[in-house]
């Protein structure tokens, strides 16, 4: 049983591509592992939501992470603001992060570029507080894409500095999770590339009916097979790959031959992947709203989180005041 953190900024909704990518190694992780997964409120302040927006967004990502199966008798789900053990560390990070490294972390320059009336310090140290989220629980593995994997590296780094600085190995440094083969994409609808936030192109698991169909309506196509059995251009592999994941076999089997005989109609494998799609994402759609109309329930597994985080992070940071010298007289 190896620790495991996952980290969630309470941003965007989940979409398709999440569901059958991170989302369900999670399921399984947590089967497997003693996870501790985190709604990362207090890095979502480095953009100044409002109160309304913050609470919103927490609540919103937490009951879509629930409904998808992330079970809190299994794991340990938490908000990062519950467990004030992780400021504590943080603030003992910075001590030993030098600000130099920070500015030149891609992710932190890419920001300042994007933003560059927003460059706040908590921007600067993000790096440190998602250290301080691994190293709380002296984590084992991470899951992370490739847009965290600088952050990871440095997470090894101040784990490293601080056993290093105290001649302990207190702190495992913290390995990437490897999902393997495991980790199946979903396409965008725009012709190439995979289905993302940042690529506007999501079909949302809250999304409706009629707003999925819009959405799949307009998926980029081409004029059509000429030749039979020709090879299938990448727009319509990418339909072809969505079926596959939310339809029957056999409808894939159909449309397929359809393609392969150049009787396809665009129009028509639309329909039907609209139609899958919805029937597919229904029954996660009410779970989500189910649960966000359940504060109770929302409370209850807040809670429970939070107990169990903190009597991992309490232990942690007990130890960690020792050896760096805070003392009873
Ligand atoms: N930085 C991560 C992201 O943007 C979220 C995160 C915060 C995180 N703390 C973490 C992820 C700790 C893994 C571990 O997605």
């Amino acid at each position: 049983m190896e620790t495991v953190v996952s980290g969630i900024r309470p941003t965007g909704n989940l979409h398709l591509g999440n569901y059958f990518g991170a989302m369900k190694n999670f399921i399984k992780m947590q089967n497997e592992n003693n996870c501790f997964f985190f709604i990362a409120d207090y890095h979502s302040l480095t953009t100044h939501p409002t109160p309304g927006d913050l609470h919103g967004s927490v609540k919103q990502v937490l009951a879509e992470y629930l409904a998808c199966g992330l079970d809190p008798e299994k794991a340990t789900i938490y908000l990062q603001s519950d467990v004030p053990e992780v400021i504590e560390l943080y603030l003992l990070l910075t001590m030993n992060a030098y600000v130099g490294e920070l500015e030149r972390t891609t992710s932190f320059k890419d920001k300042v570029r994007k933003n560059p009336e927003n460059v706040n310090a908590g921007l600067l140290t993000y790096p440190v507080l998602m250290a301080a989220d691994i190293l709380i629980h002296n984590a084992a593995k991470v899951p992370v894409g490739k847009d965290q994997e600088q952050n990871l590296e440095m997470a090894r780094k101040f784990a490293r500095r601080f056993n290093n600085m105290y001649k302990q190995e207190y702190f495992v440094e913290p390995q990437p999770f490897n999902f393997g083969e495991n980790l199946i994409k979903i396409p965008g609808l725009d012709g190439t590339g995979k289905m993302g936030k940042s690529e506007g192109n999501g079909i949302f698991l809250i999304d409706d009916e009629k707003a999925l169909k819009k959405k799949v309506m307009r998926a980029v196509t081409d004029s059509g097979p000429t030749e039979m059995n020709s090879e299938i251009a990448e727009p319509i592999q990418n339909l072809f790959t969505i079926m596959d994941v939310v339809s029957e076999k056999s409808t894939l089997d159909f449309f397929k031959e359809k393609y392969a005989n150049c009787d396809i109609r665009y129009g028509d494998l639309k329909k039907q992947i609209a139609e899958d799609i919805n029937l597919f994402i229904s029954p996660i759609r009410e779970k989500i709203n189910d649960i966000k109309s359940n504060d109770e329930y929302l409370r209850k597994v807040a809670l429970m989180g939070a107990e169990k985080a903190r009597e991992s992070a309490s232990k942690t940071i007990k130890e960690v005041r020792k050896i760096i010298g805070f003392r009873p007289f």
